[in-house]
């Protein structure tokens, strides 16, 4: 069912008073309003008996701090559709929120801590906020989906039991980040990779984020979490199903999802005996970042002497399926690092004969950090008198200097409106990536991390996972880049 509304469905967030919609959730509606794309109404929601002019005053600071292109006669425009109602997370009181929106079409944001979202999302369905006779409701909430298989299925359980899962719109910001989204329309565009992409000519795959940044005051999260659960369940191995999973016959969210949960199912089961050449973990230590002398990780305010939460984490994953057996795909991520670098790295098999040369390798790699771009490193004649070989690089940047740049949570939160799926993990490749970690998870319940200093490039243990000869790119490559170019 369709109304005129649902152009404009209002934006409920649920925890407006938190610290999340100032960030992160005003800011990326506020430029999106400025550049036109956003005209739904947001309704702010929380206990905090706020009159709405003391909300508006809360996003309006966090608008001129947060937003540089920040402009007076918009914010008056804008904030013209700004409400607030307080409450809590009971039926009852959300029934004023019933009241407001009228039987139209509305998005509820959970920006609440995760032990809240099924009850949340239970509150909603008991003020029958769940459905609408004149348009539809969606349910949007952000990662950690659970913190283990066990109670992933919990959560899913207790969202379900008012909300069918197309309703439902999961967040992992990364796939709302421009190398995520190229990493579909690059590869499914370009001919020449069609007939590569597989085991055959495809060496190894290494997906890398590290990270300069320690804990950012967020100790009572981080050291429950560490940098497995942090961001290998769920963005580096959504970064992953983009690389590996089959092409889907056409661009429909049902489509793509089948097809990345099929090639999560193919993952081979890390397991005892394979634990060890397939999970490395590692903690920072106190060491020199850029500038900066940084504490270890067990000298953080807050963190136990003894906590033996990760900061690193590295994962092998082969994959069982006809397109990639024989490939490792090498994923890693960690704190305190020596550069903030990032980037999906993809080797190519060496020609079957070199006939200038051995060892000449060709990369094609999609750039997250410092900067994002495609970069490609291939081989050509060196100039001169002789038939020596020398490495280019052909290189592109996403996005021209003057293209507007949206945020992952722009580009999120505006499919969220218009109905697109296609961004949001399916519950089905959320449990699959449990799946894969959970069994790493249980034997890191003992044991301890192995140390590496602040600043550096990880653990060094962390090259066991290598195989065949396959050795991790430095952070900071630029694959001679600056020299070559
Ligand atoms: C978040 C993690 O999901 O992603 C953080 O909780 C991490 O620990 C962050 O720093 C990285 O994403 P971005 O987009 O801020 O680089």
């Amino acid at each position: 069912m369709t109304s005129p509304n649902d152009a404009r469905p209002t934006f409920v967030i649920l925890g407006a008073s938190g610290d999340l919609t100032y960030r992160l959730l005003m800011p990326a509606v506020f430029r999106l309003f400025l550049a036109g794309k956003w005209q739904s109404p947001v309704l702010g929601y929380a206990p905090d008996d706020w009159s709405p002019k003391i909300f508006l005053d809360r996003v309006e600071e966090g608008l001129r701090e947060f937003v540089h292109e920040f402009d007076e006669e918009k914010w008056r425009e804008f904030k013209e559709q700004l409400d607030y109602q307080a409450g809590e997370l009971s039926a009852r009181d959300l029934g004023a929120v019933a009241q407001k929106l009228q039987d139209q079409s509305a998005i509820f944001y959970l920006a609440l801590p995760p032990a809240l979202f099924g009850q949340a999302a239970q509150a909603l369905a008991d003020a029958q906020l769940n459905r609408a006779a004149n348009g539809f409701r969606r349910l949007v909430v952000e990662k950690p989906f659970g913190h283990d298989l066990a109670s992933a299925e919990s959560l899913r359980e207790a969202l379900h039991q008012g909300w069918s899962e197309d309703q439902i719109y999961r967040i992992d910001h990364f796939l709302g980040k421009e190398t995520a989204q190229n990493l579909l329309v690059f590869r499914l565009t370009n001919r020449f990779l069609a007939s590569i992409w597989d085991a055959e000519h495809i060496r190894s795959v290494q997906i890398t984020y590290g990270e300069t940044l320690g804990l950012e005051g967020r100790w009572r999260y981080y050291d429950q979490a560490g940098a497995l659960r942090d961001m290998l369940q769920n963005h580096l191995m959504q970064l992953f199903t983009l690389v590996a999973m089959d092409p889907p016959a056409v661009w429909a969210s049902e489509a793509l999802h089948n097809h990345k949960t099929e090639v999560l199912r193919a993952v081979r089961p890390i397991s005892g005996s394979t634990l060890d050449a397939s999970a490395v973990r590692g903690q920072y230590t106190a060491g020199r970042v850029g500038s900066s002398e940084v504490l270890g990780y067990r000298q953080e305010p807050h963190i136990p002497v003894d906590s033996r939460t990760e900061t690193f984490a590295a994962l092998k994953l082969k994959v069982d399926n006809w397109r990639w057996r024989g490939t490792p795909f090498y994923l890693r991520s960690g704190k305190r690092l020596a550069e903030d670098y990032a980037e999906v790295a993809i080797e190519l098999r060496e020609v079957p004969r070199g006939l200038f040369g051995e060892g000449l390798k060709n990369w094609l790699v999609f750039r997250m950090k410092p900067d994002e771009r495609i970069d490609m490193l291939v081989w050509a004649k060196d100039p001169g008198l002789t038939l020596k070989t020398r490495s280019r690089v052909l290189s592109t940047p996403y996005r021209r200097r003057d293209e507007m740049e949206y945020s992952a949570y722009e580009q999120l939160l505006l499919a969220v409106v218009q109905g697109d799926r296609t961004p949001f993990p399916r519950y089905d490749e959320v449990e699959e990536a449990w799946r894969v970690v959970d069994p790493v998870l249980t034997a890191w319940k003992t044991g301890q991390p192995d140390p590496y200093a602040s600043g550096s490039q990880g653990p060094e243990t962390q090259d066991r996972l290598m195989e065949n000869g396959d050795v991790w790119r430095r952070l900071g490559e630029t694959d001679g880049l600056d020299s070559s170019s």
